[in-house]
């Protein structure tokens, strides 16, 4: 007789979605507005091998209304072990990451999100937003001439339900950052930026559907500057590859940039995706920079046109950026070798961290001899 495997992968087991009120599914025409998606890790919640013991065909659901993050929680199997002593108590251990007032009656948790939709708003104030197509998924609409709000806010603890709704969206953290951790609540220096997709509907009224967030430690620096260190970076998976990680970077950076206190924008720690996702939008930056590239390169001529530079001779090889980078040779104070005040005059300008700049000039050195 076979034998029975009662272990089961946690990260398969979880089974995560962000639940939207009806009309707003039927406009964005089917259900990827309800598409479930796994977490990447689990181990700080279910141990180490990240495995439950004890089931067979478990499902763990959490979910989440879209907007408010209110939670619902309900854990099913075909069939659980009969041993209490070995068997993993799933909702127990979960229990200790969120927040106690989840649901775990369906019809009530639907009612949640029917007044998410009518009375849902963001906490805190607007820095950023930007328009994308409605994405092309979308099914039974024609989407082509639709465009889609999205909006970045800006949140302290000091704005009001602002603790109770980050102990909701917390636990993507968990889920999505190796070696991620819970924040100290009772420290003052955390800043947050969340973005939001905003949609109109039929009524007028708008709803607000969360898409990932940001936490930023403000550090004290001498004698009277602060640097923002970027500590914790997650969009949601229904939302990766769409470009809303670099437009909720660039609105940090910005803030960064506008913010006369600030001195400059270092990252914690960053994963590889992360670091990558960084390194382009810096790159745009610099290339779309009309002074420093002009001082940088200045032997030859150079054109700016749609935040690329253009190169007028012979086109570069592929580089960083995933296309030509349009980079002249030239003897500006890039070099070689690079003029250090100069360098570091830019760099402090553009409040960016030393080690990224240093970064920065390589590849654009790079691309340069490309
Ligand atoms: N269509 C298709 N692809 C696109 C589009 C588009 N419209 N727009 C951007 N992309 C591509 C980009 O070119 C990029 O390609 P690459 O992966 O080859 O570099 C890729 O999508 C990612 O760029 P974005 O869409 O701007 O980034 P995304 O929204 O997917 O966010 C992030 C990236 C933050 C790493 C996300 O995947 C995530 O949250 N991961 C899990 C958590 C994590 O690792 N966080 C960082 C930890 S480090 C820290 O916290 C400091």
């Amino acid at each position: 007789m076979a034998t029975v495997d009662w272990t089961a992968d946690a990260n398969e087991a979880l089974t995560l979605s962000l639940v939207r009120a009806e009309e707003d599914k039927q406009v964005l025409g089917g259900e990827e507005t309800y598409e479930e998606f796994h977490p990447t890790f689990t181990y700080p919640i279910y141990g180490e091998d990240e495995k439950i013991y004890g089931y067979q065909d478990l499902v763990i659901d959490l979910r989440f209304t879209s907007g408010s993050l209110a939670q619902y929680l309900s854990v099913r199997y075909a069939q659980k072990l009969d041993a209490s002593t070995t068997v993993d108590n799933v909702e127990g251990i979960l229990k200790e990451f969120i927040p106690s007032d989840y649901d775990t009656d369906e019809a009530a948790f639907f009612t949640r999100v029917r007044e998410d939709a009518v009375s849902f708003k963001p906490i805190g104030s607007v820095i950023n937003t930007y328009t994308r197509p409605v994405p092309s998924t979308s099914g039974s609409r024609s989407a082509t001439e639709e465009v889609v709000e999205y909006e970045v806010y800006h949140v302290t603890w000091n704005d009001p339900g602002f603790r109770e709704y980050h102990r909701r969206m917390q636990i993507f953290i968990l889920l999505y950052i190796e070696a991620g951790s819970y924040i100290n609540e009772d420290d003052d220096a955390w800043h947050f930026f969340v973005l939001y997709e905003k949609r109109k509907r039929q009524n007028g009224t708008k709803t607000y559907h969360f898409i990932g967030y940001s936490s930023v430690y403000k550090f004290y620096c001498f004698p009277e500057k602060h640097r923002l260190r970027l500590s914790q970076f997650v969009i949601v998976p229904p939302y990766q590859h769409q470009g809303h990680g670099s437009e909720l970077y660039k609105t940090i950076y910005n803030y960064a940039l506008i913010t006369p206190l600030i001195s400059e924008l270092t990252v914690e720690d960053p994963a590889e995706a992360f670091e990558d996702l960084r390194d382009r939008n810096d790159l745009r930056m610099l290339l779309a920079n009309e002074n420093f590239m002009k001082e940088g390169f200045s032997n030859e001529a150079v054109s700016h046109g749609g935040g690329k530079v253009q190169k007028r001779k012979t086109r570069a090889r592929a580089n960083p950026m995933g296309a030509s980078s349009g980079m002249v040779k030239g003897t500006g104070k890039m070099g070689p070798p690079i003029d250090k005040a100069w360098s570091e005059m830019f760099r402090t300008q553009l409040k960016m961290a030393g080690r990224q700049w240093q970064r920065l000039m390589e590849m654009l050195i790079l691309m340069h001899l490309n």
